[in-house]
């Protein structure tokens, strides 16, 4: 096990926690029923798993794939492509995955600008009615001599029907600091709030996101995962898509996110995960969600800026 600091959070597991959560582990060998693989994770290639899945049963599906980038997930070595080698592989997977949605269910993917416009024809050929792209500006990124460093990433954003489909834009607003304090004739704040921490503005979130970290080390949630999703951006997702006691699906789980951030938030989900290690965080980390709801940056019902303490 890696020597960590005494104040670095990241998720570790002892011998006995590892034994004890190996017996959770699961794997799909026949078709299952709704209520079978509500609230489950199964430890395989998705590619096996979905045609023993229901269909037509989630709410909401946030997919994660691998970039198409060289990157090592555990044992798996993703190599960096040409755009139709990557359209192909999405096409693999993103037909069937789609299967899973409720007619009326919405799905976000998730890319780099490299692999966005690959992730949209994909799409568009599987007749998403896509809705927006949402930028999300991670921050961290390594830097280049020879070019502008990366530092964003895209989600696709659409709904399997044109018209018929869930958006809660109230549960997602967010606390903004007002800069220019505006105030009526008779001395009443327009638009804001005076608090024991400043003057503050509920706004309504735009498709461009600068108020969330990646995961680092001092952060509960932290894990090994080389690419793990910060559960603020998963809860913005979850709640506006994915009604109370809905159910989330993430064929791509990785260290667990997902899930995690739907059981602290009242939704069901179904998550699939080839490597072993990463299922066993996730199993943890939704041990630990049982008593602690906190996400970090959603506190009081709505999302807080960057470092802002909640
Ligand atoms: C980009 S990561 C997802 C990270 C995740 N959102 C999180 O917050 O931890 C993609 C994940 O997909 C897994 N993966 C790749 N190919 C897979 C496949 N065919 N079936 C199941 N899982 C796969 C990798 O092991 C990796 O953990």
């Amino acid at each position: 096990m890696k020597e960590r600091s005494a104040r670095n959070k990241t998720l570790t597991l002892n011998e006995t926690e590892r034994q004890r959560l190996s017996e959770s582990i699961r794997k799909l060998t026949s078709e299952a029923s709704l209520s079978d693989v509500t609230d489950r994770i199964y430890c395989q290639d998705l590619l096996t798993a979905l045609p023993l899945l229901p269909k037509g049963f989630a709410d909401l599906l946030i997919i994660d794939p691998p970039y198409n980038l060289s990157i090592q997930f555990g044992d798996l070595r993703t190599r960096k492509s040409s755009d139709e080698e990557y359209l192909q592989y999405v096409l693999q997977w993103l037909p069937q995955t789609l299967e899973l949605l409720k007619p009326d269910g919405s799905v976000y993917v998730c890319c780099d600008w490299q692999s966005s416009p690959v992730i949209y024809a994909a799409l568009k050929q599987c007749n998403v009615h896509i809705r927006n792209r949402i930028t999300w500006q991670r921050e961290k990124g390594r830097g280049s001599k020879s070019n502008w460093k990366n530092c964003t990433e895209d989600i696709w954003y659409g709904t399997l029907s044109a018209k018929d489909f869930y958006f809660d834009v109230e549960s997602v607003k967010q606390k903004r600091k007002v800069i220019a304090p505006y105030v009526t004739a008779d001395g009443t704040p327009k638009d804001w709030e005076e608090t024991q921490d400043g003057k503050f503005r509920l706004t309504c979130p735009s498709n461009f996101w600068d108020d969330i970290s990646i995961p680092y080390w001092s952060m509960p949630e932290n894990t090994d995962h080389p690419t793990q999703k910060p559960e603020k951006l998963l809860a913005k997702l979850i709640l506006a898509s994915c009604p109370e006691g809905g159910i989330v699906a993430d064929p791509f789980l990785g260290s667990g996110s997902t899930a995690v951030t739907a059981a602290k938030l009242n939704r069901h989900y179904l998550g699939i995960e080839m490597n072993p290690e990463y299922v066993l965080w996730a199993l943890k980390r939704l041990e630990t969600a049982q008593t602690d709801t906190r996400i970090q940056g959603y506190a009081d019902g709505v999302f807080w800026e960057r470092n802002s303490g909640k």
